[in-house]
């Protein structure tokens, strides 16, 4: 069986010009494996950190791209009793889901409702549970709380704001164009600004001086000092993104005078810290919020395994609507 896989050999800055579409040969699905052809895998901010060596954990080269995805059982090896040809997946992390096909360890596959948009569930692994997981482990948050996020319009942002509204807590979104505004605004932010040095003024006016208590930034930088700026004493600025590049920037006068606080948030960490049951739960509520269409995140362009560097290169160009997946064209 032939498979089209987005390969590379070496890092670097431009991870496109490191990526190659190449045919590989796969050998049947052993005992215990399950063929799959895939259908969709996005193209995350943490894909492109690993393609230039700047993410928490590097794979050895060569490696095949891509973290997440869903796919469609096309056989199984010997003692596969649990999942049949047909049935609609969720990938392993990490395995390598920029693909046309792969074989995965069926014990490692989870079956996904059908009738369900597989190109939102191919976006369910890492982005919903991140955002859940912000509002839910870093601040005891209650109904009628504020909180502040920038890079607002990125998929974790709307998924956030979603499900901050439904929990009854109220969310400033910062974004870093005008161009944003009307589609966090629409999807239900409270209050939406353009991110700048008067940034803490407008927040104020906005929320009525309401002391907000959590800050969620996912960019770095100067950025990080504008929401701790925004936050009432007390309160916790959690980083969980670079997407400036730059160091986290708090000035000692929100540290030691206001009592902010700045920590970090990385959902490996909590992945192998937390119980069976909890991240079951947590994985099982939300893949039935995406099934439901409860939940989603915008798809902005999706591409051929085959024009793997085009889809790199528009993941990593700023200013889009939505996410860059990887949809293998079959047959
Ligand atoms: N720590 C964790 O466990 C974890 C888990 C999941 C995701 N993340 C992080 O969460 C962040 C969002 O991920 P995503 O998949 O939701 O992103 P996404 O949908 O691809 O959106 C990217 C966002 O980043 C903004 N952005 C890009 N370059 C920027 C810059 N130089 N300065 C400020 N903003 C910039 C974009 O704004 P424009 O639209 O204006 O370009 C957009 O809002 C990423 O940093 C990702 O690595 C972390």
């Amino acid at each position: 069986m032939k498979s089209i896989q987005a390969r590379y050999s070496e890092r670097g800055p431009d991870p496109q010009k490191l990526i190659e579409a190449v045919e590989v040969e796969l050998a049947d699905p052993g005992p215990g494996e399950a063929l799959i052809e895939v259908l969709a895998s996005p193209i995350n901010p943490s894909d492109l950190l690993t393609l230039t060596g700047m993410y928490g954990v590097l794979p050895e080269l060569p490696a095949t791209a891509g973290n997440e995805g869903v796919g469609r059982i096309v056989t199984v090896g010997e003692n596969v009793e649990t999942l049949q040809p047909g049935q609609l997946v969720l990938l392993p992390l990490g395995c390598g889901t920029w693909a046309s096909h792969l074989v995965a360890a069926a014990a490692d596959l989870v079956a996904l409702p059908e009738g369900a948009d597989p190109q939102q569930l191919a976006m369910l692994a890492i982005n919903p549970p991140t955002a859940a997981l912000l509002l839910s482990e870093i601040v005891d948050l209650k109904a009628g709380d504020w909180v502040i996020q920038n890079a607002a319009n990125s998929a974790v942002g709307g998924y956030l704001v979603k499900l901050a509204a439904e929990q009854g807590i109220r969310t400033v979104n910062v974004v870093r164009r005008e161009g944003a505004v009307a589609a966090v605004q629409a999807a239900g932010g409270d209050v939406v600004l353009v991110d700048g040095d008067d940034l803490p003024k407008r927040v104020r006016q906005a929320t009525q001086g309401a002391g907000i208590r959590l800050a969620v930034d996912a960019v770095g930088g100067p950025a990080t000092e504008r929401l701790a700026s925004c936050l009432g004493n007390g309160g916790v600025v959690v980083n969980y993104g670079v997407m400036s590049g730059q160091p986290c920037q708090v000035s000692p006068t929100h540290l030691i005078f206001r009592g902010i606080t700045l920590t970090g948030f990385w959902l490996a960490t909590w992945y192998a810290g937390a119980s069976a049951e909890r991240r079951s739960a947590l994985y099982g509520d939300l893949t039935r919020r995406i099934a439901r269409g409860e939940l989603a995140a915008k798809v902005a362009e999706t591409f051929d395994i085959r024009d793997v560097k085009q889809a790199v290169a528009a993941a990593a160009s700023g200013g889009r609507d939505g996410k860059v997946l990887i949809t293998p064209r079959h047959g």
